[in-house]
C-alpha cells in the first residue's frame, strides 16, 4: 500500500442532507416532486423556461435558510491542514463547502449562485431570482440561465478532475448514489491508477462494489471521524 499524499474527494447530495437540503433520489428526494426531464435538461429549458428558472430560484432561495454541517466543516479543515495535494469535487450546486471554508474545490455540476449566458458563455455571480430573459452583463443578450449542468451537457472541469484522479493515492466518495456519470465512474478511474478507494454513505451506492472500503452512516458523523483519523 503506498503512502497517501494526494487525495480526491467526491461529494454528493448526501453531504448536504443534514443541513436540510433535499437529496435527489429516494423518499422525499427532489426527483420525486419533479421529473428530471421537466427541469434538468436543455429541452426543458427551451420548452418551459419559466418552470426551469422557478425551480432553481426556489433552490437558490433555500440557501439562505441552511448552513454547513459538521461534514462540510471537517472537509474544510482537511483542506486547510492537509499538506499533500487535495481536491474536493462536488456534484452539489449549493455553496456549503465554500461557506465552511473549503478552497481546493470544484463544482462539476454548476452552482446555484452563478448564472450562465447561453449566448456568450460568460458565468456571472448571481444571488437573487433569475427570470427568463435576464440580460447578460457581459454581452447584453437576454439569455441568462441557471448555471447548472443539465443532463446531456458536459460537466465542468473534467480535465482537472481526470488529472487529479490519475495522481490520487486515495479517492473518497461521500454522500452520492453513484447513479450519474461521469462522477459515478471516478472510483474506477482512481482504482485503475492505483488509488485506495473509500466510500462514506448512508446506503451502499450503485457502484459500492468498486470501493476497497465502504462505511455506512450519516456524513455528519462519518466524515469528521475520517478527517480526524487522516490528520492524527
Ligand atoms: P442522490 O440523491 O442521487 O444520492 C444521495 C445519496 O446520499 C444516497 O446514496 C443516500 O443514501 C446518501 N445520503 C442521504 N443522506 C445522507 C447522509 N446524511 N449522510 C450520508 N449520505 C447520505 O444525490 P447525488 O448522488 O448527489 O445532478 O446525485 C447526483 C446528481 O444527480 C446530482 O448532482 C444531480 C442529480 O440529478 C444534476 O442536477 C446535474
Amino acid at each position: 500500500m503506498r503512502d497517501i499524499q494526494n487525495i480526491v474527494i467526491l461529494t454528493g447530495a448526501g453531504l448536504s442532507a443534514e443541513s436540510g437540503i433535499a437529496t435527489f433520489r429516494g423518499p422525499g428526494g427532489l426527483w420525486e416532486g419533479h421529473r428530471v426531464e421537466d427541469v434538468c435538461t436543455p429541452e426543458a429549458l427551451a420548452h418551459d423556461p419559466e418552470l426551469v428558472h422557478r425551480f432553481y430560484d426556489a433552490r437558490r432561495a433555500k440557501l439562505a435558510e441552511v448552513a454547513p454541517n459538521p461534514a462540510h466543516v471537517a472537509l474544510a479543515r482537511l483542506d486547510a491542514e492537509w499538506s499533500g495535494q487535495l481536491l474536493i469535487v462536488t456534484q452539489n450546486v449549493d455553496d456549503l463547502h465554500e461557506r465552511a471554508g473549503a478552497n481546493r474545490m470544484l463544482h462539476m455540476h454548476g452552482e446555484l449562485k452563478s448564472a450562465l449566458c447561453a449566448a456568450c458563455g460568460d458565468n456571472v455571480e448571481w444571488e437573487d431570482n433569475l427570470p427568463p430573459g435576464t440580460q447578460c452583463p457581459n454581452c447584453g443578450t437576454p439569455a441568462l440561465r441557471p448555471d447548472i449542468v443539465f443532463f446531456g451537457e458536459m460537466p465542468y472541469h473534467m480535465d482537472v478532475i481526470e488529472a487529479a484522479l490519475a495522481d490520487a493515492d486515495l479517492f473518497v466518495s461521500i454522500g452520492t448514489s453513484g447513479a450519474v456519470y461521469p462522477a459515478a465512474g471516478f472510483v474506477q478511474t482512481a482504482r485503475y491508477h492505483g488509488a485506495q478507494t473509500l466510500e462514506l454513505n448512508l446506503d451502499p451506492s450503485a457502484g459500492s462494489h468498486w470501493f476497497g472500503e465502504t462505511r455506512l452512516g450519516p456524513a455528519g458523523t462519518l466524515v469528521p471521524e475520517w478527517v480526524d483519523a487522516m490528520l492524527a
